[in-house]
């Protein structure tokens, strides 16, 4: 079993950007946790991240074909996408959005998410572990 964990826009730069909000880890860190908790739960994680919004869409239905489940922290496309939130409702896999900050404690531009609607469920505000709770989340949905 594969779950594929897709990244957004400028999430290449965490560790450097803004790391008051996003916290000192880089995506790279995050991976390897994703992995190893992924080992612990038992299956795999295809981690991938871009700045580019079809390149999103692309992997989101291909994740629809061959992946089991989706943790995505789409980024800025959170806010803004009708593209990720159309190729979300059209898959039949379980989709859980991740954030890393509090979206709701932020700018009143990102209290509003185009993901959330087509989402199993959302986990936001907890850094980097927000991932691994999102990683449990999906094992706890598989389980069911
Ligand atoms: C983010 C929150 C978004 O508002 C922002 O544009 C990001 C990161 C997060 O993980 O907290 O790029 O998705």
């Amino acid at each position: 079993r594969t779950v594929f964990v897709l990244n957004g826009p400028n999430l290449n730069a965490l560790g450097i950007r803004e790391p008051g909000i996003y916290g000192g880890s880089t995506l790279a860190d995050i991976e390897k946790q994703c992995h190893d908790l992924a080992n612990t739960l038992g299956f795999a994680v295809d981690f991938r991240q871009s700045n580019h919004e079809g390149e999103l869409v692309d992997w989101i239905q291909e994740a629809g074909e061959k992946a089991a489940g989706v943790a995505i922290n789409p980024g800025a496309y959170s806010h803004t996408s009708i593209a990720l939130h159309d190729a979300i409702r059209s898959i039949d896999i379980p989709v859980v959005e991740v954030h890393l900050s509090n979206i709701h404690a932020r700018e009143a531009f990102r209290h509003t998410s185009m993901i959330s609607p087509v989402a199993a469920g959302v986990i936001l505000g907890f850094g980097p572990d927000s991932y691994g709770l999102a990683l449990r989340a999906l094992a706890q949905i598989f389980e069911n």
